[in-house]
């Protein structure tokens, strides 16, 4: 059996990722969302153009995506509810958002300087991503009343940092998924994964294919740059 709802949000639950970005006078802010998707080296984050995370990643053009795993809810929930907005927008008063000039400070995670980007990475999360901004679409355009109140922001990863005990081991550039716990959010609640259910065809696909199709080099020496790309490197993908 099933019945026609209508969910008031589509939380279908997203991995949780803590933005770091730049404020104008130079300190850093933190912002929890889940509103992530990733292709390649691209992500696009769904992001409420209000937010102040949205005015600095517009702004300076840079942010770090630091993936929390799912032991860190408290460090999420310390800063959940909060803005770096010094004026609360409306929609925020009504939910009972308040002020927080210093998102470190009140959840206890500590900056640690980027190699490539001003924000700060988040020293406690085992993945840290350097992006730059790349592109930006306003939502619900179909809607007057209601568009651009939500941006959807394509950012370019450029240099990512990993816990080494997440790596596959006798790889270079790959996560062992089975190590690799993100914090997971599903209608406002925080999970984590289950363990693995069943053995995945799509796997037996050699992860190093993906790479020529999505310009994956950063960080590569350049002789292996020049061959992403090209027309050989798109029929050596074989995808
Ligand atoms: C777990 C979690 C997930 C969230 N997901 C999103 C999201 O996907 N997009 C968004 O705009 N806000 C999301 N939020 C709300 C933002 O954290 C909120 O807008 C916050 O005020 C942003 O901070 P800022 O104004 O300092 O940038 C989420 C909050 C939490 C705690």
């Amino acid at each position: 059996m099933h019945s026609v709802i209508t969910p008031a949000i589509m939380y279908w639950g997203t991995p949780v990722v803590l933005i770091t970005t730049e404020n104008d006078d130079g300190t850093a802010n933190i912002a929890p969302i889940s509103s992530a998707w990733w292709l390649g080296h691209r992500c696009v984050l769904g992001l409420a153009a209000a937010s102040q995370t949205t005015i600095n990643l517009l702004r300076t053009k840079q942010c770090v995506l630091n993936l929390p795993s799912d032991d860190m809810g408290s460090y999420i929930n310390a800063i959940a509810k909060t803005t770096g907005s010094p004026v609360i927008p409306p929609v925020k008063q009504a939910l009972g958002y308040e002020h927080c000039k210093d998102k470190f400070t009140r959840s206890g995670l500590t900056p640690h300087p980027s190699d490539l980007v001003q924000p700060p990475r988040i020293a406690e999360c085992p993945v840290q991503m350097e992006a730059e901004l790349a592109g930006t679409t306003e939502l619900m355009q179909d809607m007057p009343d209601r568009k651009g109140f939500i941006l959807a922001i394509e950012v370019k990863v450029i240099r990512t940092h990993v816990q080494d005990e997440l790596r596959l081991p006798g790889h270079s550039n790959r996560i062992d998924p089975d190590r690799w716990r993100p914090m997971i959010m599903s209608f406002q609640e925080l999970y984590g994964l289950a363990p693995k259910k069943t053995v995945s065809t799509l796997a037996s696909i050699d992860e190093e294919k993906y790479r020529p199709l999505t310009v994956s080099n950063v960080g590569e020496p350049a002789a292996e740059k020049d061959k992403v790309g090209s027309e050989e490197a798109y029929e050596d993908a074989a995808v």
